[in-house]
């Protein structure tokens, strides 16, 4: 089985990616700038574009099972409008030519799910976020409302502040406000989750919030 994989340059990247091989997945990897993928040359096929170009995400989507985008505004540099939410409709469109249905994406707590009921401390995060990095919140409030209308069998994986250690099983899944939810999360716990959602379709139309137990 085949994963088409964005914004995978950041630090989550190589996690996703090494759980994706360990979980037996083959992938395509989309990137701006190939030399941040060099570590996987010749294990992934690397395809260079920016979210504008549609034939070139037509190249990385074509033939995947599914798509995962770690794909996140750079909080204190975010040019132009919603360029993350613009990239996502582009990668919307080619999977709906290509026939590919299932998108995983990474979220936060800017993105509501319906099932969520009133969580001081993840509401207290989400109001300092959106008052020092405005733009930053609206593109990741607006991916979410985007891809929850987008008829895809989608999963958004909304997450706390991540630490670079690996995955150790240990997490808990659920709503803000109804579950109880740290506000740490692992790299490696994202990653595994994020390659679980692949197969497992508990989450599908639903925004879960995961976090270290
Ligand atoms: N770090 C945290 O504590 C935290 C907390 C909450 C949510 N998140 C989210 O978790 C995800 C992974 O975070 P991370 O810290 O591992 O990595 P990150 O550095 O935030 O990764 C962001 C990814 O998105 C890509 N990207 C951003 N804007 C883009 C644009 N306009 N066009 C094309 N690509 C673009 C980046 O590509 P380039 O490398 O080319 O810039 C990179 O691959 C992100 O979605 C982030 O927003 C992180």
């Amino acid at each position: 089985m085949k994963l088409s994989l964005f914004g995978a340059t950041g630090p989550t990247g190589k996690y996703i990616i090494e759980e994706a091989f360990k979980q037996g997945y083959s992938l395509s990897v989309y990137t701006r700038n190939a030399r941040k993928v060099d570590a996987f040359a010749g294990k992934v096929d690397v395809v260079v574009g920016d979210l504008h170009d549609t034939a070139a995400i037509a190249k990385c989507v074509r033939g995947a099972d599914a798509v995962i985008s770690a794909l996140g505004p750079n909080s204190l540099k975010v040019q132009g409008d919603r360029p993350v939410m613009q990239g996502l409709s582009n990668i919307i469109s080619v999977m709906r030519q290509m026939g590919v249905h299932r998108l995983i994406q990474i979220s936060t707590a800017a993105y509501r799910d319906p099932r969520d009921g009133f969580a001081l401390g993840a509401h207290a995060f989400v109001l300092l976020f959106r008052v020092i990095v405005p733009r930053a919140y609206e593109d990741i409030k607006a991916t979410g409302e985007l891809i929850a209308s987008s008829g895809l069998d989608w999963t958004l994986v909304r997450i706390p502040n991540l630490k670079d250690d690996p995955a150790n099983g240990n997490i808990d899944v659920g709503w803000y406000g109804r579950s109880k939810l740290s506000m740490k999360l692992s790299r490696g716990n994202l990653a595994k989750f994020l390659v679980d959602q692949v197969t497992d379709k508990t989450f599908v139309r639903a925004a879960p919030g995961i976090a270290n137990r």
